[in-house]
């Protein structure tokens, strides 16, 4: 077994190395793949050392699996010629998730979906993820009808870029914190990355603003598209604001579902309990709840703050927590290709 790693310098490529060596995945040699700066870079794998690859017309031959993480542009030039080629691609970006013809899988929720895939599945995004791990299991049980989700996105969210220039507009006001209550906004660091200042704030606009006017947000719009997909209900009702805050690792998502049928904290408690890859922490008079910040390098998705709005015995308030770049990318891709391996799925189209 060969796998490509593409996009193994950024910030999900190297958590997809990181997982395959934690977690054993059977393969005989890796092909780690970045941009043409990277070409030669050494990685250490398995107590060995690796030499990065530059993409070339044919990259994919005599790779039987590739997890591909280089953003959406490059997918769609990289991808399909290497899916035809006949190397499956568990691709992390968002180039093909509304394909009618590729899977959007979580193995928690829906590992069905990849039994008739063409050579591509897709990976969801981070926040989405996040907010479907406790969603499938409800849903499943009392059936989701209606969704409101705002959700706090950390700067990792946007690669190795955004933790940079967080660090260094932490760096440049950390000494002048108390002059933040009345701040010279001219003297304000800004960077590309987030059009704004990140560091001691909190911005509403994760990736552009809808192109078509809906004052929505393209991160807010493929939320709802990931979560229809996902779970199966093309006439879901769902809104989604996304903010960026200034958090390394760990998306935190606050939930608003109402269900078909009624539900009480204490059994949607029992369902998350029992559910893979969510850990439930929620005792609020012991101060239990999840942070982001608890849940960057775990596996788990934590969920907490379940209560039940006043007057409304159909629908549930939650908070879940998860790691970005593990289930939110890396970890869900493993996941992916650890069932495809199992289920003889790879070099068998
Ligand atoms: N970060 C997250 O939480 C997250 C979660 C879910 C999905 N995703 C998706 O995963 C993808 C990668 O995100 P990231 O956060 O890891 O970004 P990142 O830290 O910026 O890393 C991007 C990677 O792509 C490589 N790359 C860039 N241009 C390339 C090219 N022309 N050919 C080959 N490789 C190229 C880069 O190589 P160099 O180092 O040489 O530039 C780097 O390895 C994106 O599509 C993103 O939307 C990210």
């Amino acid at each position: 077994m060969r796998v490509a790693v593409v996009g193994a310098t950024g910030a999900v490529g190297r958590t997809i190395l990181h997982l395959l060596q934690e977690r054993s995945f059977p393969l005989d040699e890796v092909l780690p793949f970045a941009s043409p700066r990277s070409e030669g870079k050494r990685l250490g794998f398995r107590g060995e050392e690796v030499v990065v690859l530059g993409i070339h017309d044919r990259w994919f031959e005599g790779i039987d699996l590739a997890l591909t993480s280089a953003g959406s542009a490059v997918a769609r030039r990289i991808v399909p010629p290497a899916a035809a080629g006949g190397t499956v691609c568990v691709d992390n970006s968002s180039a093909f998730r509304m394909d009618p013809d590729v899977p959007l899988v979580i193995p928690e929720i829906n590992p069905g979906a990849l039994e008739n895939h063409q050579g591509i599945v897709a990976n969801g995004n981070c926040t989405a993820i996040t907010a479907l791990m406790p969603l499938g299991p409800l849903h499943q049980r009392f059936g989701l009808r209606f969704l409101v989700t705002s959700s706090y996105q950390s700067v990792s969210g946007s690669g190795m870029k955004g933790v940079r220039e967080l660090a260094e507009q932490v760096d440049k006001l950390h000494e002048e914190v108390e002059t933040l209550t009345s701040p010279d906004r001219e003297a304000l660091p800004v960077g590309e990355v987030f059009g704004r200042t990140i560091a001691f704030n909190v911005v509403p606009h994760v990736e552009q603003f809808d192109p078509e006017g809906s004052g929505f947000t393209t991160e807010e719009i493929k939320m709802g598209n990931e979560f229809r997909k996902v779970l199966v209900i093309p006439d879901l009702v769902c809104a989604a604001t996304a903010v960026r805050v200034p958090v390394v690792t760990g998306h935190g998502v606050s939930i608003y579902a109402r269900f078909e049928h009624p539900v009480t904290p204490e059994e949607a408690r029992a369902v998350l309990a029992e559910s893979p890859g969510i850990r439930v922490i929620d005792d609020p008079v012991r101060n239990l709840y999840p942070t982001p910040l608890d849940s960057a390098g775990i596996d788990d998705v934590l969920v907490g703050r379940i209560r039940r709005p006043a007057g409304d015995d159909h629908a549930l308030l939650l908070f879940a927590a998860g790691d970005n770049l593990r289930k939110g990318a890396a970890l869900n891709a493993v996941q992916i290709a650890e069932l495809l391996v199992a289920r003889d799925l790879v070099g068998n189209r």
